[in-house]
């Protein structure tokens, strides 16, 4: 599939792409209505097209967000970070409020938040068995300068590996630690490993096949207490130093300044990884999100099977707290 760089219609909206590898701006829906069949059919075309659909000047409530992301398919139940205010199952709260960064008393669930941090390039919970295959967004307050979430193209990372870098991946997994949240900030309860090689967390396959396009994309999840299977962790380091500076070159990265309140993301944790723009810490920041479920990642890479229906049944989720 050849990526359009200039705007087109589709359905009933205008797709706008933008002037990057990935990302569109869809123009001309009103997401707080549902979406008819054939709009949610034209939609998922531009969303495998473009990787992350960006809507601005929404005005969603909470239902409608969930409806919204029901849209693109089962959704999962956030309510083991915390409940907030009798918000749905499916709602994750992700803020800034000053008024509570040096309150003790501060929820749970909020003092084990981003806050105004940099959150760091990630694909979202990748340290689970079943990652969600998508997050939407919904930005309700936010700085006017930083906090910004930015985009790469997993797809293409891969595609322009060295070819000592890909012949070195294919065919392996990485070990996705969760020690960690994406803000380098140690979870609650969580150990990191003391020897990599003997972490916990899952394998994934470093070439992912997208179940939907059939294209390979690079899957490096998170970076912290990674190790790749095969190699002495030395080399496995090395290896992973290389791809994480390659992968996040700015020629792969959808690069924005601000993001603005209305503005609605939809992103694919399957071949995109994001990241956020730290923000002043005396600046209120309000995002929601929900999280599309997932499938066990394909192996990728030359030779590897295409993808079978029976391969993208969804799962339930088991854990999960990282947002943008
Ligand atoms: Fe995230």
């Amino acid at each position: 599939m050849t990526r359009r760089r200039e705007p087109y219609i589709a359905a009933d909206f205008e797709v706008v792409p933008a002037p990057a590898l990935l990302g569109a701006e869809i123009r001309g829906l009103d997401l707080a209505r549902p979406l008819g069949a054939a709009t949610i059919v034209a939609l998922e075309a531009a969303w495998a097209e473009h990787l992350v659909l960006l809507w601005r000047d929404q005005q969603l409530t909470v239902e409608q967000h969930v409806a919204l992301g029901r849209s693109f398919g089962a959704l999962e139940d956030m309510s083991y970070v915390g409940l907030v205010d009798g918000l749905p199952r499916e709602i994750l709260v992700i803020a800034n409020e000053p008024s509570l960064n040096d309150d003790l008393a501060a929820p749970e669930h909020y003092r084990q938040g981003f806050k105004f941090h940099r959150v760091q390039w990630h694909s979202d919970n990748s340290y689970r068995a079943i990652p969600p295959r998508g997050s939407v967004l919904h930005v309700i307050e936010s700085p006017a300068t930083g906090g910004a979430t930015l985009f790469a193209d997993m797809y293409a990372a891969y595609e322009h590996l060295p070819d000592d870098l890909r012949r070195a991946i294919v065919g392996r997994w990485a070990i996705h630690d969760p020690s960690l949240n994406s803000a380098n900030v140690l979870r609650r309860g969580a150990t990191p490993p003391a020897d990599v090689s003997q972490g916990t967390g899952p394998r994934h396959p470093l070439v992912r096949r997208h179940p939907v396009t059939g294209r390979d994309a690079l899957y490096l999840g998170r970076r912290p207490y990674a190790y790749i299977g095969g190699y002495d962790v030395a080399t496995s380091e090395e290896l992973l130093d290389r791809l994480w500076a390659h992968a996040t070159d700015a020629r792969f990265v959808w690069q924005r300044e601000a993001n603005r309140p209305g503005d609605v993301f939809l992103w694919d944790n399957r071949c995109v990884m994001h990241a956020r723009d730290p923000l002043n810490p005396f600046a209120r920041r309000l995002a929601h999100r929900v999280q599309i479920l997932g499938e066990p990642p394909l192996a990728g890479g030359k030779g590897a099977a295409r993808p079978s229906a029976a391969s993208c049944v969804a799962a339930r989720p088991d854990a999960s707290e990282e947002s943008s």
